[in-house]
């Protein structure tokens, strides 16, 4: 069922379900997630299941306030209170020393926990109506079988899901793509994952240096999205500059390939291709690249497209979450 989410009806069902142990689908400003009471270990359960996610991989705990962190952590370096005071509510995920009795099967175990206040109004409504029936977190991954393309609207969580979750529609996300995450347990901030949010601004508000692996350390926690392969849509991700696209378009199409062209330049189709391929503009902006990237793949995947090229991101890290995504989508699973 898909309710709408200005409705405080839709909102009290939301934090009612949550209470009861129920999954939710949820609307935030990044995506959706799959949502269920972080301190409700069968409840979670029920996530790790609905998704098809191995059982070791962390969630991230969703609270209403910056008041809700004390609950979960047991620790908060200075650098990560100056992150929360900064950028919360807002798309970023902090990694803290986690209290050992709180939401273990939620953090998949680690010692750690991934915790994050949200900016959407819906969402931010449902935790504080949920806080008000004891659910003090909410845990909630992308609303996505394991490994898909993270949902952006309500219509997207039913069709991975159908309709007999309860959905919570708050219109389409406005950030597009899953919060940046700095991991704040190891003495200095690491960024786990790249979103809007770039290193640059994470580093002057929190007056420390954010550290930028290049490679996943060894002993990183688990995190799905720092899978080489991810957020893959059923149609192959080429990731092209324009003058690759302009070489490939020089070769004759095979047959039965539906290509789609995502690019910023324009590309030349010569007549040969036109009954096989689409054009797309990509925007030059990364903030709305970021907001049309799920939602565009997935678009493309119902025109039955089967390969999806996509012009190459700009350097520089306003770009990084966006390229982050892309490359990831373009790697092949296995
Ligand atoms: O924007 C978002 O973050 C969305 C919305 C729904 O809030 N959520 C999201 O969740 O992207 P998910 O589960 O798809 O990705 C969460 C990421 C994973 O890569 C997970 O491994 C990592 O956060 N994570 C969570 N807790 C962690 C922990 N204790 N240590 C390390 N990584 C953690
Ligand atoms: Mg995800």
């Amino acid at each position: 069922m898909i309710l709408d989410g200005q409705s405080s009806q839709a909102i009290a069902a939301a934090a009612q379900a949550l209470q009861r142990g129920e999954l939710v689908g949820l609307p935030t400003e990044t995506v959706y997630g799959l949502a269920a009471d972080a301190g409700n270990d069968a409840a979670v359960a029920k996530i790790f299941e609905a998704k098809g996610r191995p059982a070791n991989h962390p969630l991230i705990v969703h609270v209403a306030s910056a008041h809700g962190v004390a609950r979960f952590a047991s620790h908060v370096p200075d650098f990560a209170q100056k992150l929360i005071d900064a950028f919360w509510p807002g798309p970023l995920t902090l990694i803290l020393p986690r209290r050992p009795d709180l939401a273990a099967v939620a953090a998949g175990g680690q010692n750690s926990v991934g915790l994050r206040c949200p900016s959407h109004p819906t969402a931010h409504a449902v935790l504080q109506s949920a806080e008000t029936l004891g659910v003090l977190g909410v845990a909630a991954p992308s609303a996505n079988l394991f490994g898909r393309v993270s949902p952006t609207t309500a219509a997207h969580v039913a069709g991975e899901f159908g309709e007999g979750l309860l959905i919570i529609d708050g219109g389409a996300c406005d950030v597009g793509i899953e919060s940046t995450i700095v991991d704040c347990t190891r003495g200095e901030p690491i960024l786990l994952r790249p979103g809007v949010l770039t290193a640059e601004q994470l580093s002057q508000a929190c007056g420390m240096t954010v550290i930028t692996p290049t490679k996943p350390q060894a002993d990183a926690p688990r995190a799905s999205g720092t899978l080489d392969s991810h957020y893959a849509p059923h149609a192959t991700v080429r990731l092209m500059t324009a003058v690759q696209m302009q070489q490939a378009l020089a070769n004759a199409p095979v047959a039965r390939e539906r290509v789609a062209v995502w690019a910023r330049s324009s590309v030349q189709v010569p007549a040969a291709w036109a009954k096989q391929l689409i054009c797309h503009p990509m925007s030059a902006d990364p903030r709305q690249c970021a907001h049309d990237l799920f939602a565009q793949l997935r678009d493309f995947d119902a025109q039955g497209i089967t390969q999806i090229w996509v012009e190459t991101p700009p350097e520089g890290v306003d770009w990084d979450g966006v390229r982050d995504r892309l490359t990831r989508a373009a790697t092949p699973a296995g």
